[in-house]
């Protein structure tokens, strides 16, 4: 009885220790601040013809709205006891929102480099798929959200979980992206145009954060256990979809088969891509190396 005991009151400790570490650790990176380079201003333009820019971007492939919400008032993308809640800010100049407290320069920083005003380390928001955009989309995306009609709604705080520390310590789950930036990386001034595999692979890096850097799908690191796995999108998975076929499933959700892809494909924004971009992302998908499936 007592070398039981003992046993189970070492373990206990262990437990203890362990959860300490980790809440520890990770609650120290998450206070670490980070800076970014001194860059030349961007020239904002507010004509309609950015702003329709901005808004075709921040609601087609570069998704902000999934997160913040379509008006951009703030949405609760993950609520979730092992993984926690994860909250897209209220970007507006509404009540609740952040917006008045953001220059342009900081709208970039959180943008492409993943932190706040203040030099905070922005978590889950994925700055590292944005940190390739362009100048003149950057300043698109900027001129849309000034444009924006205020939106009343104060979000919840932000909790990160116990899962999603530990799937972030064991380096499977991307807690602040800005760690995984480039940061001194240049940037381009304006984004590839036309059906060219330039255009498509800029449009793919809004694919990997689900589909896996090599596109080949797989469990999406850090999701709740009730997502779908993301499919295989290299030619190994997807090689024998005509570009009719491919059309069809992002502007429709339905498979060559006919059988209908999970919601959790943001097939729905993808729809409302241009014919270029879409031909332009399905001649750039053709290209990547063909990799079996959960390779990520
Ligand atoms: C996958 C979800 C997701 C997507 C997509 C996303 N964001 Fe975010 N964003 C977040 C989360 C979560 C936060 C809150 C970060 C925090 O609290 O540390 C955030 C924070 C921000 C902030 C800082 C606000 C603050 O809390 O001070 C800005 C600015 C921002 N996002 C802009 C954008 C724009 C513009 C886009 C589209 C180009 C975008 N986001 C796409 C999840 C997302
Ligand atoms: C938020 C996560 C997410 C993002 C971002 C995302 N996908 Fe998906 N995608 C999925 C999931 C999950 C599935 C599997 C759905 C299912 O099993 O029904 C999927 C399935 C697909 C399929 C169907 C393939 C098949 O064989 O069933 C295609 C094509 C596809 N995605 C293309 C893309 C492209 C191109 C992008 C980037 C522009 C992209 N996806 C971005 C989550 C995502």
């Amino acid at each position: 009885m007592r070398v039981l005991r003992w046993i189970l009151g070492a373990l206990v400790a262990l437990v203890l220790l362990v959860v300490t570490t980790v809440y520890g650790v990770t609650e120290w990176q998450m206070r670490q601040r980070g800076d970014v380079p001194a860059r030349t201003p961007l020239a904002i333009v507010r004509d309609s013809a950015t702003i329709a820019r901005g808004a075709h971007l921040t609601s087609t492939y570069a998704g902000c709205v999934d997160c913040h919400g379509a008006d951009f008032g703030g949405r609760i993308v993950i609520d979730n006891p092992a993984v926690g809640r994860l909250v897209g800010t209220n970007l507006t100049t509404g009540a609740g929102g952040v917006l008045a407290q953001y220059s342009d320069e900081a709208l970039d920083a959180a943008l492409r480099h993943g932190v706040g005003p203040d030099g905070r380390k922005l978590r889950f928001m994925p700055a590292h798929e944005f940190s390739g955009l362009a100048d003149a989309d950057v300043a698109a995306i900027i001129a849309y959200l000034r444009s924006l009609p205020p939106v009343d709604r104060t979000m919840p705080a932000t909790r990160i979980g116990p899962l999603a520390r530990v799937l972030h310590l064991a380096d499977q789950f991307i807690l602040l992206p800005y760690d995984r930036i480039d940061h001194s990386k240049q940037s381009l001034a304006a984004a590839p145009v036309g059906v060219n595999t330039a255009h498509g692979a800029y449009i793919a890096n809004a694919c990997v954060g689900c589909h896996g850097p090599q596109l080949s799908g797989g469990p999406i690191p850090g999701a709740p256990p009730e997502w779908k796995p993301a499919a295989n999108i290299t030619p190994a998975g997807i090689g024998r979809w005509s570009e009719d076929d491919f059309m069809r499933a992002m502007r429709t959700g339905v498979r060559p088969g006919g059988t209908t892809i999970d919601a959790l494909m943001p097939w729905r924004l993808y729809k409302d891509m241009t014919d270029d971009e879409l031909r332009a992302l399905y001649g750039y998908l053709r290209t990547v190396g063909a990799r079996q499936y959960g390779m990520r």
